[in-house]
């Protein structure tokens, strides 16, 4: 699949962003702006005419026109604006740009018209006299409490569209620059975000190699920084679980080298001649065949350890809601030969109507596994006890021995395959050190769990917990 750079998801957002929000903003501002701008050239317009009508409707009444025209013409270049003179019947008396005497009767201009009904207004339209469009401000001129003329000023519009040109430019400018600074501080944060990522799958290719020896920096950034974390306990997860590979590996061969030494031993001595003698030799296949009885236990148990790792997750079908009692009844037949070697009492205690949710085979397996421990590691006349209950939840079994006790340093490692507490023990007992391993998985696969309690030569309770509903 084509993959695009991180840069390129976050960055067309950022810009999308800046750019509309640029230009929604410029483009206000300006709309606001020529607003303003043109209310402020006709109040500038008003003020001027303010300024001079009363001086100007004087002048009318005295029929001085010469001197007004002076006056008028001095003011429109001053402030930049056209200034126009009208008498009552429409008649140009005086213009700062054109001739008077050629203009028309100005009568039927429409901002005449208000000016001569007593009101300052605006217009904004063609001008034939100059040809082009104008912003216009007219106001009667009144002597006396007459009104003897009109004084109109008037801006281009073309002069006032270009200075704001001017400006609409410096604004475009100034949005150019600061896109281009946004741009550059959204690329940085881009980068930013972008360098952890990289960090971390650099990780985590080390990690796919097997490399665990470096950690994944933990970013400030709270997700980056969680997902570095989640890499760190993944990858030392990896590491424990490739020891108790190695280790597994090497205990493994260990303890099929030990037999398989013994037979080739035995076998070698009956082959230098100890085949001779009938009684030794039947002893040595004696010892030989022990020893073979031996492999085969612990193949067997690998074989069964390894199917239980491998249906552990499609075990729930096979759970069926069964009655307890008959399943430890059961389990404890097989242990009853080893019991009575030793003088051992087993007593059960468990109602007729506990139900729970069992593989019946494997979990008659795990309770056996448990009560031939609990037998193996007690001396001789003790008694071991298997009482079952339920609680709110719960379906609780404990057996309980009153054997050797395990040293608490130990407890947390008894369920590791070939871990055994007394190497020598153990193995003179005929153990492999995965009984423990296989209950454990066999709990697994009913949802349930164990717990161990224990006093060293006063005895051991491992407690089973299985779930009532699943
Ligand atoms: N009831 C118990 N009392 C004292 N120690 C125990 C008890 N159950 C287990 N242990 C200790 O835990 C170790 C692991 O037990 P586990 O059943 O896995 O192996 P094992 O009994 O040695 O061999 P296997 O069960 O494979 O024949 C034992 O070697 C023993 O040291
Ligand atoms: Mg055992």
């Amino acid at each position: 699949m084509f993959k695009k750079n991180l840069l390129w998801y976050l960055f067309p957002s950022y810009l999308i962003i800046i750019a509309l929000s640029l230009s929604l903003t410029t483009w206000h501002a300006t709309y606001d702006f020529r607003k303003f701008y043109f209310k402020k050239v006709e109040t500038n317009q008003e003020t001027i005419i303010k300024l001079y009508e009363d001086e100007f409707a004087d002048k009318i009444s005295a029929n001085s026109l010469q001197k007004l025209d002076n006056i008028s013409k001095n003011i429109a270049q001053k402030a930049s604006i056209r200034i126009t003179i009208i008498t009552t019947d429409g008649k140009v008396i005086s213009d700062s740009d054109e001739a008077a005497s050629h203009m028309e009767n100005h009568k039927n201009r429409p901002e005449i018209i208000q000016a001569l009904a007593g009101k300052t207004s605006n217009a904004t339209r063609y001008s034939k006299t100059l040809k082009q469009y104008m912003l216009y401000v007219a106001s009667p001129l009144i002597d006396k409490g007459k009104i003897v003329g009109v004084i109109r000023t008037s801006v281009p519009i073309n002069l006032l569209q270009h200075n704001l040109n001017t400006l609409y430019q410096k604004i475009f400018a100034a949005g150019l620059i600061t896109s281009l600074i946004a741009i550059l501080i959204s690329y940085i944060f881009s980068r930013k975000i972008q360098k952890p990522l990289l960090v971390l799958e650099e990780s985590a290719l080390k990690f796919a190699e097997g490399d665990f020896s470096s950690k994944v920096p933990i970013h400030s950034i709270k997700e980056i920084g969680g997902l570095a974390e989640a890499m760190n306990i993944m990858a030392s997860k990896l590491k424990q679980l490739e020891n108790i590979r190695k280790d597994f590996v090497a205990n493994v061969s260990h303890e099929l080298k030990t037999p398989v030494t013994s037979i080739k031993g035995f076998i070698e001595t009956l082959q230098e001649g100890a085949l001779e003698n009938r009684e030794e030799a039947e002893h040595f296949l004696d010892i030989i065949s022990r020893h073979t009885n031996r492999l085969n236990a612990i193949i067997e148990d690998l074989l069964a350890l390894s199917r239980l790792e491998q249906t552990t997750n499609i075990n729930e079908q096979r759970l069926e809601k069964s009655l307890l009692y008959p399943i430890l009844k059961s389990a404890i037949q097989v242990c009853e030969v080893g019991a009575e070697n030793k003088s051992i009492k087993i007593n059960l205690e468990c109602s007729q109507y506990i139900y729970a949710w069992l593989d019946t085979l494997l979990f008659e397996q795990a309770i056996v596994n448990l009560v031939d421990n609990a037998i193996k590691y007690s001396n001789e006349n003790k008694e071991v006890a298997i009482v079952a209950d339920i609680t709110e939840k719960e379906v609780i079994i404990n057996i309980i021995d009153q054997g050797s006790g395990i040293p608490k340093e130990h407890i947390p490692r008894i369920f590791e395959r070939f871990y055994r507490v007394d190497k020598a023990r153990s193995r003179k007992a005929g153990g492999t050190g995965l009984g423990l391993s296989i209950v454990k998985h066999i709990l697994n696969s009913h949802k349930g769990h164990i717990t161990v309690e224990s006093e060293i030569n006063q005895g051991s309770i491992f407690t089973i917990h299985l779930p009532k509903e699943l």
